[in-house]
């Protein structure tokens, strides 16, 4: 198994303008362009595992995708059965929007994953979409992949979802978009809203009312896409909070998507203290702009609100909370416990290897700043639990295994990473 050492940095004052693709919203750019008539163009496409197996079975399903290694243009003449089983790799994204996309679609689908995807719970848009027509079915009554997808009529709906996801909302709304009426999908608190804005910006009849988005059927097919993918801030905040722990360092990260439903996390370290501005530069889709990060002492904080703003940050924020004054609470986020790994178990038990006291909860887990100290943690195959035990280790050095995984969401991690610290690759067992 591999594994990385990394050692504690000094004082660093960085421009990035390379962090990785948003994988959101390049996941949808390559699905919604089959919705399209014409060409759609796509610049600054994620070239990560999750976003590249999205792009594999957008081919399988038709579509001619030309990549010249900068822009990708994706043509589609409506969505073709095709010979092969699609393959989203390790990507909920991908498998759960497809199934609202391929719901509808003529012909017979097959989609898997990899170990861990084939363990995350697929009812939550198997079961609605089985409630308008869709013909569905998988392992344990259609909750695991691989699940098989045979298109049919839908019918209209008014949806009121338990859970504030967007991964829900996105599949549900591209059933609407082939119903047989108008419908409603109503979620309990906003979630990330880029499947609304790039629907709506290729023409779709989308009308969002606070929580409520009201979705009319195409009457004929979309304009294509032409877009920009900007920077993910959840790749973004890995060097955020790299800056908001490291005294007299700062950092901009350029060329983010400044979306509100995005950047919780930036907003939840400015609550403790760190020196955080956005500079606005375009918005088109999705404002975009440059976000400073400058270290100052940070304090512990309450998090429990809005939890999707910022679901994917917790693990690296909670490295934030290590290295405050006091005990930082986080309740309401037992989504947390179906990512990639059961993030609540992982966060807690790579702390408690540090040394830091932690509680843990159904739905959360409290961590008292203190200090963190060397260890080896294990990544469980999750992205986000290696990089940010790595970004831990620029306080006391650490030893992170199982990094492959790292591939799936931000491939030039490393690369950036060299300049804040020095990195010792191992590929060797060393437990
Ligand atoms: C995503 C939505 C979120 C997020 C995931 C990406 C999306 O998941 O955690 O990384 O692109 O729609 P949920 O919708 O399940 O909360």
């Amino acid at each position: 198994m591999s594994y990385v050492e990394v050692f504690p940095c000094s004082e660093f004052s960085l421009n990035v303008s390379e962090i990785a693709p948003d994988k959101s919203i390049s996941h949808r750019s390559a699905m919604f362009s089959m919705l399209a008539s014409g060409t759609s163009t796509i610049n600054n496409f994620l070239r990560a595992e999750d976003t590249l197996s999205t792009l594999e079975i957008v081919k399988n399903l038709g579509a001619v995708v030309v990549d010249d290694g900068v822009t990708i243009t994706i043509e589609s003449d409506g969505i073709k059965e095709s010979e092969n089983i699609l393959d989203c790799g390790n990507a909920g994204t991908g498998m759960r929007l497809f199934c609202g996309l391929l719901s509808s679609a003529n012909g017979h689908f097959i989609l898997t994953g990899d170990e861990y995807l084939r363990r995350r719970p697929m009812k939550r848009v198997t079961a609605p979409l089985r409630d308008i027509g869709a013909k569905l079915d998988g392992r344990k009554d259609a909750e695991l992949a691989p699940l098989s997808i045979r298109g049919a009529s839908l019918k209209a709906f008014n949806y009121e979802s338990k859970i504030a996801s967007a991964q829900v909302k996105s599949a549900m709304i591209l059933a609407a978009l082939r119903a047989d009426g108008t419908c409603t999908y109503t979620e309990p608190e906003l979630s990330r809203d880029h499947t609304e804005r790039m629907l709506k910006g290729m023409g779709a009849d989308i009308e969002v009312d606070g929580l409520k988005t009201t979705i009319s059927p195409m009457k004929e097919l979309l304009s294509p896409l032409t877009i920009r993918v900007p920077a993910d801030p959840s790749s973004a905040f890995f060097f955020a909070v790299a800056a908001a722990i490291t005294p007299n360092s700062s950092i901009v990260l350029e060329g983010i998507t400044l979306n509100e439903t995005r950047i919780g996390a930036f907003r939840a370290l400015e609550r403790m203290g760190a020196n955080i501005s956005y500079d606005l530069i375009s918005d088109k889709y999705e404002p975009i702009g440059n976000i400073s990060v400058k270290y100052a002492p940070l304090k512990a904080i309450t998090v429990e609100e809005n939890i999707s703003w910022l679901i994917d940050e917790l693990p690296v924020l909670s490295i934030a909370f290590a290295c405050a004054e006091g005990t930082s609470i986080v309740r309401n986020a037992q989504e947390l416990r179906v990512k990639e790994s059961d993030r609540i178990s992982t966060v807690v038990n790579g702390l408690v290897a540090c040394g830091i006291e932690v509680s843990e909860y159904k739905d959360g887990y409290t961590v008292k700043g203190g200090s963190l100290k060397s260890a080896t943690v294990d990544s469980d195959g999750d992205h986000r639990i290696a990089m940010s035990f790595i970004i831990a280790g620029l306080r006391c050095g650490m030893k992170v295994t199982d990094l492959d995984c790292i591939n799936t969401s931000f491939p030039n991690f490393f690369e950036l990473l060299q300049r804040v610290t020095k990195v010792r690759f191992y590929r060797k067992n060393i437990l």
